[in-house]
C-alpha cells in the first residue's frame, strides 16, 4: 500500500487530522489572518460540526489554533462568518479592546431527528483575546428559524443604510433564495429583503453566500453576490455561482439573468471572502473548500480529509458587454517561488511535488500540456474549440467514486493569453489569463507528477519549485 501522507500538501491548508469542509469566519486583525473551518476532529467523514481555527501572517504557513467553537445544547456549529466589532456595538468588549464576533448557524440534530422543521438558527460568540478563546452569547439564538428548514451560513458585513448610518448586514442562505437582515448590535436582526428564488441556478440548495462590493474596470461600484449550490454545479455536485448587481435600499438588484460560475473545476466549494482585510489590499480575498460533496467523504486520504484552495483575489473584468469575476492567485503565492526553470523543448522534469508552471499561449486558439509520472498516470490540460479542458480520467486513484474519472471543461469565448498552473500533492489549480477562467481539480496520483510533456502552443514556459 502506498503511503497516504504522500498527499500532504506543501502550501495548502489542511487540518492536523480529521474531517474539514467549508472555510468559516475569515477575518483579519492586527497582522493575523484567521481561518476557521467546519471541523469534525473525531473522524475523517462529516459529523458533529465544530469550528477549527488556524492563523497565518502570510496566508501560506498556517498555525493550528485548536478548536474555537464546540457543539452545545443548541446544536452543531455550522458555517458562518466573523467580524471585528470595532465600535463595540455588541457591547461584548470595550472600545479599546473591541471584540471579534463570530456569527454561525446552529443545527439542532435532536429537532431534526424528531421531524421538526425549525432546526437551523443563527447564534453568535465573541473573543476578547484575538480569537484565542470564544464565549457564546447567552441570548442565543439571535435569529431563530422562521419556518424554512434550510436557514444557514450567515455572512456578516458592514453597510451604510439609506440614511448613511453604518449597519451590520447579514446575507443568509434560505433553501432556494438569499435573505438579507440588518442589525445595529449583531444581536437583534430585522429582515430587509430576499433575492433569487426565480433567478440563477437551482439544481440544489443554496448555501454559503457572500455579498461583496467591487469596482468595475471603469470605477463604478457594483456588488457581487456569491451563492454556493449543492448539487447542480456545472461539473455535477457542488459549485459556486455568482450574481452581479447593485445593493440599494436593502435590496440586491441583479444587472441581468446570466448564470455565472466562479470556478469551472469540480473542486472549489463554499468559498467566501475575508472580513476587515488591511487597506493596502485592494481586492477581496477569497478561499474555498477544495472538494465536492459528490465524493468528498471518500477521497483517498487517511489522517485528514480535504484542504482549502489557494487564497485568491477577486476582481471584475469585462468581456464584450459582460462583467465577470476574475480569481487571481493571491500575490503572496509569488513568495513561494524558489528556483525557476525555463524550458524550451516540449518536455521537462518537475523539480518537486509543489510546483507552479507559467506560460504564454501562442496565437493558436489551442494549446496543450500533460503532467505525468513514471506509472503512466497523467493529467491533460488543453484548449480545443473554445473550451479549456482538464482531464483527470487517468490521474491515478480515480475509482473511489464513479464521477471522479472525468474531463472537465470551461467555455471561453475570448482570447486565452496566459496560463498559470499550481500543483501540490493532491491538487491542480489552473488559471487562464490570471484567473479569468479558474479550474480547481483534485488528483490522487500514485506517485508524484515527475514531468510536464507534450507541450504545444505555449511559449516562455517556466517552472517554479514551490516546495518549502
Ligand atoms: C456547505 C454546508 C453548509 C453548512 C455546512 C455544514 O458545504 O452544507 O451549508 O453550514 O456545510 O457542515
Amino acid at each position: 500500500p502506498s503511503s497516504l501522507s504522500q498527499y500532504e500538501p506543501e502550501y495548502h491548508f489542511v487540518p492536523p487530522f480529521g474531517w474539514m469542509n467549508d472555510p468559516n469566519g475569515m477575518v483579519y486583525q492586527n497582522g493575523t489572518y484567521h481561518l476557521f473551518y467546519q471541523y469534525y476532529p473525531d473522524s475523517t467523514v462529516w459529523g458533529p460540526m465544530h469550528w477549527g481555527h488556524a492563523t497565518s501572517a502570510d496566508l501560506l504557513s498556517w498555525k493550528d489554533e485548536g478548536i474555537a467553537l464546540y457543539p452545545d445544547s443548541l446544536g452543531y456549529i455550522f458555517s458562518g462568518s466573523a467580524v471585528l466589532d470595532e465600535s463595540n456595538s455588541s457591547g461584548f468588549g470595550t472600545e479599546s479592546n473591541p471584540p471579534l464576533v463570530a456569527i454561525f448557524t446552529y443545527h439542532d440534530m435532536e429537532k431534526e431527528k424528531a421531524g421538526e422543521l425549525e432546526y437551523q438558527s443563527q447564534g453568535i460568540a465573541y473573543s476578547l483575546d484575538n480569537g484565542k478563546t470564544w464565549t457564546k452569547y447567552e441570548g442565543n439564538p439571535v435569529l431563530p428559524n422562521q419556518g424554512i428548514k434550510d436557514f444557514r451560513d450567515p455572512k456578516v458585513s458592514r453597510i451604510q443604510d439609506s440614511a448613511g448610518n453604518w449597519k451590520w448586514l447579514m446575507t443568509l442562505a434560505v433553501l432556494d433564495r438569499i435573505q438579507f437582515f440588518e442589525s445595529s448590535d449583531l444581536k437583534s436582526w430585522t429582515l430587509l429583503s430576499e433575492f433569487g428564488q426565480s433567478l440563477g441556478a437551482h439544481g440544489g440548495v443554496w448555501e454559503c453566500p457572500d455579498l461583496i462590493p467591487m469596482k468595475t474596470p471603469s470605477g463604478e461600484e457594483k456588488y457581487v453576490l456569491l451563492v454556493s449550490i449543492n448539487p447542480g454545479g456545472p461539473q455535477q455536485g457542488s459549485a459556486t455561482q455568482y450574481f452581479i448587481g447593485d445593493f440599494k435600499n436593502g435590496e440586491f438588484i441583479p444587472d441581468d439573468e446570466l448564470i455565472r460560475w466562479l470556478d469551472y473545476g469540480p473542486d472549489n466549494y463554499a468559498g467566501v471572502t475575508w472580513s476587515n482585510v488591511p487597506s493596502e489590499r485592494k481586492d477581496p480575498l477569497f478561499i474555498g473548500w477544495m472538494s465536492n460533496w459528490l465524493y468528498a467523504q471518500v477521497v483517498p486520504t487517511e489522517k485528514w480529509r480535504s484542504s482549502m484552495t489557494i487564497p485568491r483575489e477577486l476582481n471584475l473584468f469585462q468581456v464584450e458587454d459582460k462583467l465577470l469575476v476574475q480569481s487571481q492567485p493571491a500575490k503572496e503565492l509569488e513568495s513561494l517561488r524558489k528556483k525557476s526553470y525555463s524550458i524550451s523543448s516540449s518536455e521537462s522534469a518537475l523539480p518537486s511535488v509543489a510546483t507552479e508552471i507559467t506560460a504564454e499561449i501562442e496565437n493558436t486558439e489551442s494549446f496543450s500540456l500533460t503532467l505525468s509520472n513514471e506509472l503512466g498516470e497523467k493529467v491533460i490540460i488543453n484548449q480545443e474549440m473554445g473550451l479549456i479542458n482538464i482531464d483527470r480520467s487517468n490521474s491515478g486513484k480515480v475509482n473511489f467514486h464513479p464521477d471522479f474519472a472525468k474531463t472537465f471543461s470551461a467555455p471561453m469565448s475570448w482570447k486565452a493569453e496566459s496560463i498559470r498552473v499550481f500543483i501540490d500533492a493532491h491538487s491542480i489549480e489552473l488559471f487562464i489569463n490570471n484567473g479569468e477562467i479558474a479550474m480547481t481539480t483534485l488528483v490522487f496520483p500514485n506517485s508524484p507528477w515527475k514531468s510536464v510533456e507534450s507541450i504545444q502552443g505555449l511559449e516562455n514556459v517556466k517552472i517554479y519549485d514551490l516546495k518549502k
